[in-house]
């Protein structure tokens, strides 16, 4: 058998085990992406195992609860039932045929690429790797991750010599390398999971079609794209277009608030249009584990390029600066009521990153209390999915929730996150002074109310 022949055989094995619901499906990173990721293969009657490193991630799902709101713990317990285990232990990815890695993407202190969640993932894996095997990373990241970083570091250190599977290089010590970016978007539930077309790059058509095998499995429609830096780019096309629509919309809603216009009626107008305009919304700044991060993976990487990315920069300097309006306009709206930052008591409303979810990831709420917190406000916060802030990658704040009531006793009440939980016609009557930077008490008439 020819090189090219013993890798075609590898990869059309694969496929039929896809086929077959014989594959068994490996997921590295049990986060908000890997997770869900876990319970579809389930679903799909894949034996799917999950690694991650966090014993508690792994102690919790053994007991068939969950640490994800939305995914419920009898989820968890369904696919247990169907042979779903979570490990730390690296070595039983030898048994796998299909291995997913979801692992975070943030940046360092220097707003630059942390990539060693990616590579201390593949340290940890190329012992164990396996000819025939398929690897997709799916964790965001600058266009080139696969090729330079993954690959290189499987391929030096594992133990048979395997090579991963390219056009021009092809032996019988395969495995198959593609990238496929993720897209969800937690809270959303008019698109089921399923329907959201799966963007797929492998680094030779034989990895992208045992790719589209896999994903095809449970995704309802798989779009293949030329290479893994194809993908990648592809998923940051998409974040920096939604980065730099709201860094435009909050710009313009600067301007309107000095024209006395009023941006939210601006944009629902704006949005009759039955084609050419797609409405984003301004709010007290970016947060979530994409949108404030994915885009400056691009703009480090461009500068190898001598290139400048300069919408990039200058949404980024937008939206960076919400939060600092957020707090002019609390001072203001004191101001008015002769009373001083300093001292106020400042009720937060909201601190997840958006609404109706319990993730706190790069939130404006947290730099909006810590800005409160340093001009001597005394600030609470009250927000349904946590009922603590504790330390985070950038703050550590060590609050507690108040309870929804007596909101009298504070000088303003700043509505930052709008949970659809919420009574916000209750909110305005009791408070004093209500602050919205997100249109949340939309309809409700009150000189209570300032909109920023
Ligand atoms: N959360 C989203 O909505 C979303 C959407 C699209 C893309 N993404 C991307 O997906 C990736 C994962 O994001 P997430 O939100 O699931 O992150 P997360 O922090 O929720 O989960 C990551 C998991 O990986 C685990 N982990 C870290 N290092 C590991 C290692 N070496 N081995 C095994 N497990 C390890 C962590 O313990 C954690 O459980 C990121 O690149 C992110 O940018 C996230």
């Amino acid at each position: 058998m020819t090189p090219r022949t013993a890798s075609t055989s590898l990869a059309n094995d694969l496929k039929t085990k896809i086929q077959n619901r014989q594959a068994k499906v490996a997921v590295i990173g049990l986060g908000y992406v890997g997770l869900p990721l876990v319970l579809l293969y389930s679903e799909q009657k894949f034996l799917v195992t999950g690694f991650d490193i966090d014993q508690r991630k792994i102690d919790t799902l053994a007991s068939g609860a969950s640490y994800i709101f939305r995914i419920d713990p009898a989820e968890i317990q369904v696919a247990r039932a169907a042979g779903f285990s979570a490990t730390a232990d690296y070595s039983r990815l030898r048994d796998m045929d299909a291995i997913i890695i979801c692992v975070p993407t943030p940046l360092n202190e220097y707003h630059e690429p942390d990539l060693s969640f990616i590579t201390d993932t593949a340290h940890a894996m190329a012992p164990h790797l396996q000819p025939g095997q398929l690897v997709v990373l799916e964790s965001t990241t600058y266009p080139g991750t696969t090729e330079e970083v993954l690959v290189p570091i499987l391929e030096k250190e594992n133990s048979s010599n395997l090579k991963a599977a390219r056009a021009s290089q092809t032996s019988e010590n395969d495995f198959f390398v593609a990238f496929s970016p993720e897209r969800e978007d937690p809270g959303n539930t008019s698109v089921a999971r399923r329907d959201i077309p799966k963007v797929v790059g492998g680094l030779d058509v034989q990895a992208s079609d045992v790719a589209a095998a896999l994903y095809g499995s449970i995704f309802n429609r798989v779009v293949p794209v030329s290479s893994p830096s194809a993908a990648e780019m592809t998923k940051l096309l998409e974040n920096i277009y939604r980065c730099v629509n709201i860094a435009l919309v909050n710009e313009l809603k600067l301007l309107s608030l000095r024209m006395g216009l009023d941006i939210w009626e601006v944009i629902e107008a704006a949005s009759t249009k039955p084609f050419g305009f797609h409405p984003f919304y301004p709010g007290p700044g970016l947060g979530g584990h994409c949108i404030p991060v994915d885009p400056f993976y691009l703009s480090w990487k461009a500068k190898e390029w001598d290139f400048r990315t300069r919408f990039i920069e200058l949404a980024g300097e937008i939206n960076i600066g919400m939060p600092y309006h957020v707090i002019a306009s609390v001072v203001a709206a004191l101001n008015q009521k002769r009373k001083p930052l300093n001292g106020s008591k400042v009720l937060v409303l909201g601190v997840a990153y958006k609404r109706d979810i319990d993730d706190l990831r790069e939130s404006p709420a947290l730099t909006i209390i810590e800005l409160l917190q340093k001009e001597g406000a005394v600030v609470s916060y009250n927000d349904p999915y946590f009922p603590s802030i504790g330390k985070g990658r950038k703050y550590d704040l060590q609050m507690k929730r108040t309870p929804l009531e007596h909101l009298e006793q504070y000088d303003c009440v700043l509505i930052v996150t709008d949970h659809s939980d919420y009574n916000y016609k209750q909110i305005v009557q009791d408070a004093q002074l209500v602050v919205d930077t997100r249109n949340a008490t939309k309809g409700i008439r009150s000189e209570k109310i300032v909109r920023c």
